[in-house]
């Protein structure tokens, strides 16, 4: 006989069918919610029977079911649902579960999908990624135990992430003799840390999973004196967020611009809230530019209306400006513009957030460098309070300022999870590193303009006969830098070349003299330095910098800063042994004796350029040579 298949394989059978099945409920509406409790408190159980009452387990998996369940052994002659869920290897063989799973299932109202988020403490992140999509969460008690430091967590995220239906599943009811008194006892201690969160409406049920009480129909008869609903019976009749949604106003995230010919040319994207119809008059935002609905195409033939939830591809009456990214609105409820924010970020990388550094925000169809101060705060979830924070780790919650090098279209993330709900996403390794909620915009971006100058950088630069040219030394400290950078403006002042040389020791005596050599201090000193930088190519100059700039990321904002070509990266390249044996200001001596901390190449990174626009090796070049070397690349200057 072939092995029965496991429940990894069932998880990947449902997963095959999914499609179908998804087509064959596709009239009912999808409620989408999120388990939050541990193993012990029966959450594969549940899950497992909720799968299995609403008869998506077809019947060869259950054979397998019931013959595994009697290799594990657990359950005596019953069938454990556990397995039915506990997908991963790892955490059948540990008994816990360590990722986000995703399972559907419908009954004769609904469709569902549940997200399986563990419950172990440093797993923030995955319960943040489940309950991101979630219009209700059911958080699950073991009825022995009653309410948990763990159950105060999961509220209190499920809270931060604007989850608006809350049911508290107090489980295990069979192993406390249906007792009433214990149910009531726990639903009134839940209800009185709920209400210190501000959270109202909460549904409790109590149930066995095991058992199967109250999951499909009450009453049970185990329990006469509960009159409320059964945990389907309550799933089924939510509200549903798509229908909340709804009643806002529209906007749609232009995804992509279709036009496959002169003639037609329509945007596409998801309704992020409300609805439209042809004839409506919208505005696209960021532009502000107004149009009316022409169209609404979908794959099945054009739509008298559309809503929330829909994907469509709209056209306007007019030729209209509008690309990837900008927001398709109604005319009289535009969402806002900003580029300085107030936010919620959970942080999901084993890297800690680094202040100051440009990360790639993603919100909705829109991708724009941000920056994220020092956290104003970290919340301890544990405690509900804050605590001073100078940066947030792995699984930390905090709220900060986040600030944009472009305008975004936004709505604060209690209003719209679309339109306030972002990721962050390291410019280097492309991991995503946190999650964030938008909470309010500190300015508008409409009211600090950029004031235009009669005389521009073009005008600054033809007086002086010259292109500007940013020449960015990078190299170790003792690397020869200053050295070098000095040779090469002495070179260009023979070629009657307008320069400034910026650098890092002088520059820490004046405008910098507030900051160290933490990274996050050394982050600012390369933002200022290449926002000076800049002003001053703009005037015309060729300017000379020499900072260490350990970071390729701060190197590469400032290259983004400047026109394509102005900024030349110059790699000193000195290998540390050979700057250490140097020494000229004595800095590694001590560094070595422990006496200077946070010392570049000793207990600090340095990052070398991967592709630099220029390389000398100080090595086998004398300054003077490394110098005649870089002008010979620079050149012509014009
Ligand atoms: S950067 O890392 O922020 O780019 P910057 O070039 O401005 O550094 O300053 C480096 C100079 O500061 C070094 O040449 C050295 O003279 C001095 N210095 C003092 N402390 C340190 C340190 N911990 N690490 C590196 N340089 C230091």
């Amino acid at each position: 006989m072939a092995d029965a298949p496991s429940a990894y394989e069932t998880d990947a059978l449902i997963a095959d069918d999914i499609d179908a099945y998804l087509d064959a409920h596709q009239n009912k509406g999808l409620l989408r919610f999120i388990t939050c409790g541990s193993v012990d408190d029966g959450k594969s159980t549940l899950i497992g029977r909720l799968l299995y009452d609403s008869k998506m387990v077809f019947e060869d998996q259950l054979a397998a079911l019931e013959s595994d369940s009697k290799k594990v052994g657990t359950q005596g002659q019953e069938i454990d649902f556990a397995l039915l869920v506990d997908g991963l290897a790892a955490e059948r063989e540990q008994g816990i579960t360590i990722d986000v799973a995703y399972r559907f299932f419908a009954t004769e109202k609904r469709k569902f999908i549940v997200a399986d988020t563990p419950g172990h403490e440093q797993y923030t992140r995955n319960m943040v990624t489940g309950a991101s999509t979630a219009d209700l969460a059911v958080i699950l008690i073991d009825a022995r135990k009653g309410v948990l430091k763990q159950t105060r967590r999961h509220t209190f995220l499920c809270q931060l992430l604007g989850i608006r239906h809350m049911v508290l599943a107090v489980n295990k009811m069979d192993l406390v003799g249906y007792d009433r008194a214990v149910f009531d006892d726990i639903v009134a201690q839940y209800r009185t840390f709920a209400h210190e969160l501000g959270m109202e409406g909460v549904t409790a049920i109590p149930l066995s999973g095991f058992r199967g009480d109250h999951i499909t129909a009450t009453p049970s008869p185990n329990m006469p004196w509960y009159d409320g609903p059964s945990l389907i019976g309550h799933l089924e009749s939510v509200e549903l967020a798509s229908s909340a949604l709804q009643q806002q106003p529209f906007a749609m995230p232009v995804q992509w611009v279709n036009r496959p010919d002169l003639d037609f040319r329509g945007f596409a994207g998801l309704i992020a809230g409300g609805s439209v119809k042809p004839g409506d008059t919208v505005r696209v935002v960021p532009s502000g530019k107004t149009s009316t609905v022409a169209r609404i195409v979908t794959a099945d033939g054009d739509l008298d209306e559309a809503v929330a939830g829909q994907s469509v591809t709209l056209t306007m009456a007019d030729e209209i400006d509008c690309s990837r990214g900008d927001v398709i609105a109604a005319a009289d409820a535009p969402p806002e513009t900003a580029d300085q924010f107030e936010a919620t970020l959970v942080w999901m990388d084993d890297e800690a957030l680094k202040p100051g550094r440009g990360y790639w925000l993603k919100l909705a169809t829109q991708t724009v460098t941000a920056t994220v101060q020092e956290p104003k705060y970290e919340i301890d979830i544990e405690h509900e309070q804050h605590i001073a924070a100078k940066t947030l780790a792995l699984n930390a919650i905090g709220v900060a300022e986040v600030y944009t090098d472009k305008p975004l279209v936004f709505a604060p993330y209690v209003h719209s999870k679309t339109l306030g709900g972002f990721i962050l996403v390291d410019k280097i390794t492309n991991r995503t590193v946190a999650a964030g909620m938008l909470n309010f915009s500190l300015r508008r971006a409409d009211n600090v303009h950029w004031q235009p100058t009669t005389i521009g950088r073009e005008d600054h630069a033809a007086l002086k006969s010259q292109t500007p040219r940013l020449l960015w030394f990078t190299g170790l400290s003792g690397s020869g830098k200053s050295t070098i950078a000095n040779e090469v403006e002495k070179l260009l002042a023979q070629m009657n070349r307008h320069t400034f040389l910026l650098d890092g020791d002088n520059v820490r005596h004046g405008l910098n003299k507030d900051l160290g050599f933490t990274e996050a201090d050394r982050i600012e000193n390369i933002r200022r330095i290449g926002e000076v930088a800049k002003l001053m190519t703009d005037a015309g100059l060729v300017v000379l910098t020499a900072f260490i700039s350990p970071f390729r990321a701060e190197r590469d904002m400032v290259r983004a800063m400047l026109p394509e070509g102005e900024f030349v990266e110059i790699f000193v390249d000195t290998p540390l042994d050979v700057a250490e044996a140097r020494d000229v200001k004595g800095l590694y001596k001590k560094a070595r004796a422990g006496e200077l901390k946070n010392f570049t190449g000793i207990d600090s990174p340095y990052e070398a350029p991967e592709t630099p626009e220029i390389r000398v090796n100080t090595v086998e070049m004398t300054p003077v040579e490394a110098a005649e070397h870089i002008i010979r690349q620079i050149l012509p200057l014009k």
